[in-house]
């Protein structure tokens, strides 16, 4: 599938997810306030490659999208809650996000706590009530606790905190800290999708094998941008890495390294999806060469 063809599918299936996300936060006895902070950032934007892979590997098992979506949503609804809180001055310190003054600089810091507190158990709440079977949203929900939890995303969060400024050197380090931070939740989102569709162990190793390989190119992506990327697509800082000496591939092994490291990724992804023979393989495959290759 070429870029084209796969940009106009990501931007379908983005739709539903846009439209998910937009009520999701209705109905509900929020505080105006706090609804305002936390729907601030999460209408703000943003790529919503989680959902889309939860959503493209549910379809590759036969699911239908429309009761899936709320799940899917929910991985953005983390992720956005982890953006907030990545953007605190007790940790990035980065003043801009999705194109607009970060959560902390519009609320202030006490209000973005509680937005990011609220966007993370709200999509508990939302993961646990898809009109799938019980079993199966069980099991995905539990997949997402853990890859969002100590032992994925915020331990990484951790690990990229306690090894700034070390001046660590040894790449597996940095690839653990990627792999836990960033790749949990992209591996997640591959995963929770074929567990709601039903796949079988097969089907479940290979989304595990393509959203981990997927991980890691994703924050490599992310790294080298944080270089070269321009603030303006971006919508959040360029520098901000460097500027707080954090760990990063292009700081280890320089931009053309780590360029070889993430499209080697990129490879072992698509070997991943090998026997799969649908359009949604083609659209993953395409997709992951995207994000390797974005400039957003
Ligand atoms: C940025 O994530 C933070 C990382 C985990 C690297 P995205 O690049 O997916 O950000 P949005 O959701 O498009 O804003
Ligand atoms: C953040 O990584 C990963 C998260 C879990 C949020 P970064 O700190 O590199 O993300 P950006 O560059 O601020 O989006
Ligand atoms: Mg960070
Ligand atoms: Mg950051
Ligand atoms: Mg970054």
């Amino acid at each position: 599938m070429d870029q084209q063809t796969m940009k106009q599918t990501l931007e379908i299936r983005k739709r539903g997810v846009e439209r998910t996300l937009g009520s999701c936060l209705e109905h509900t006895s929020i505080p105006d306030s706090l609804r305002e902070a936390m729907e601030y950032s999460l209408l703000a934007g943003g790529k919503r490659i989680r959902p889309v892979l939860c959503l493209t590997w549910a379809r590759l098992f036969g699911a239908c999208e429309e009761p899936v979506l709320p799940f899917a949503a929910s991985l953005e609804l983390i992720h956005t809650y982890s953006l907030i809180h990545d953007d605190l001055p007790a940790m990035d310190d980065d003043a801009t996000r999705r194109g607009q003054p970060s959560n902390h600089v519009r609320f202030g810091e006490a209000q973005a706590i509680l937005a990011g507190d609220g966007l993370l158990t709200h999509a508990f709440s939302m993961m646990l009530s898809v009109p799938l079977q019980a079993e199966r949203v069980l099991a995905a929900a539990s997949e997402v606790a853990r890859a969002a939890g100590p032992a994925g995303m915020v331990g990484g969060q951790v690990m990229d905190m306690a090894l700034t400024g070390l001046g660590v050197t040894e790449v597996e380090t940095l690839k653990r800290m990627h792999s836990m931070k960033t790749g949990a939740m992209l591996r997640v989102s591959c995963l929770s999708g074929a567990l709601l569709a039903g796949a079988g162990s097969a089907g479940l190793e290979k989304a595990k094998r393509f959203g981990a390989a997927l991980g890691l190119a994703f924050q490599v992506a992310d790294d080298i941008l944080d270089v070269i990327g321009d603030e303006q697509k971006m919508g959040k800082p360029v520098g901000s890495d460097t500027k707080h000496s954090k760990l990063t591939y292009p700081a280890l092994l320089g931009l053309e390294r780590s360029r070889r490291l993430g499209d080697s990724m990129v490879q072992e992804s698509k070997e991943a999806l090998s026997g799969l023979q649908s359009e949604e393989a083609d659209f993953l495959t395409a997709l992951a060469k995207y994000v390797m290759h974005r400039t957003e």
